[in-house]
């Protein structure tokens, strides 16, 4: 609840959708499924890089979706969602979070999969994958909000790092820098998004616990 007085960054010209709640669901019913499906559809056509090349329907993403959801309802990968009031689009609210509303006057506007990495080894930290807000919702401050949310409940779970890879040449790395990542790899030209337009794969990293330095190597 801190208020007013935070100090202007740049996305604070950008509307805002009222409190906003970041939490961790285990067990995803049919109606949050259909959620999650729109969403990763319409972000998908509207050009997010969330592993479909558009145009895509619910078909075509739905075998994705219910792959990711057996992992998690598994225990192996955790889905952190964003939920907004459902009379948030008054651009006047703000985003804020915790907030105590139920869940059902809620609307989910976007998610997050922080993904077991499958090493023995490596269990002190996670990939986070398909970060992703609804087009109705992007551009305020509720991927921000997404991310720290999900930093924060990693954090609390013990583990000391995140990881994510971003697709170089788009910006984003900027948007990730905010939320406390920076770049650790990058491997040159991995990712063909067509033919002649290859991409870095770049990793980024966020040490959760206040450590300085990412530590890799
Ligand atoms: C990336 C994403 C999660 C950001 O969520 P959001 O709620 O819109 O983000 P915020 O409002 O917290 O921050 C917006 C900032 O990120 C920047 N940004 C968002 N998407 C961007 C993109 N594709 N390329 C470059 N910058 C981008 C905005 O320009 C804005 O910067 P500014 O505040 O300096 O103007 C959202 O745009 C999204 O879902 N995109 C599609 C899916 C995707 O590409 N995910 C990333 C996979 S690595």
């Amino acid at each position: 609840m801190t208020s007013a007085a935070a100090p202007m960054e740049p996305a604070d010209r950008h509307p805002r959708f009222g409190h906003a709640r970041v939490e961790r669901v285990q067990r995803v019913d049919a109606r949050l499924r259909q959620r999650l499906l729109t969403i990763w559809t319409d972000v998908s056509n509207a050009g997010g890089w969330v592993g479909f090349v558009p145009p895509v329907d619910r078909r075509d993403v739905a075998p994705a979706l219910d792959a990711a959801l057996r992992r998690i309802h598994d225990g192996r990968d955790w889905l952190i969602v964003v939920r907004v009031p459902r009379a948030a689009a008054d651009p006047s609210g703000r985003v804020d979070v915790p907030n105590p509303l139920a869940p059902d006057e809620d609307v989910v506007a976007g998610f997050v999969i922080l993904a077991d990495n499958d090493r023995l080894l490596s269990e002190h930290w996670r990939w986070v994958i398909r970060v992703q807000i609804h087009p109705e919702f992007q551009n305020a401050r509720l991927g921000g909000v997404l991310l720290d949310g999900a930093a924060r409940i990693a954090a609390d779970a013990g583990l000391e790092k995140l990881h994510l890879t971003v697709r170089g040449g788009e910006g984003l790395e900027h948007f990730y820098a905010r939320a406390g990542y920076h770049e650790v790899a990058r491997i040159p030209g991995a990712i063909r998004v067509a033919h002649g337009d290859d991409r870095d794969q770049v990793i980024l990293v966020h040490p959760l616990g206040g450590d300085s330095d990412a530590g890799a190597g």
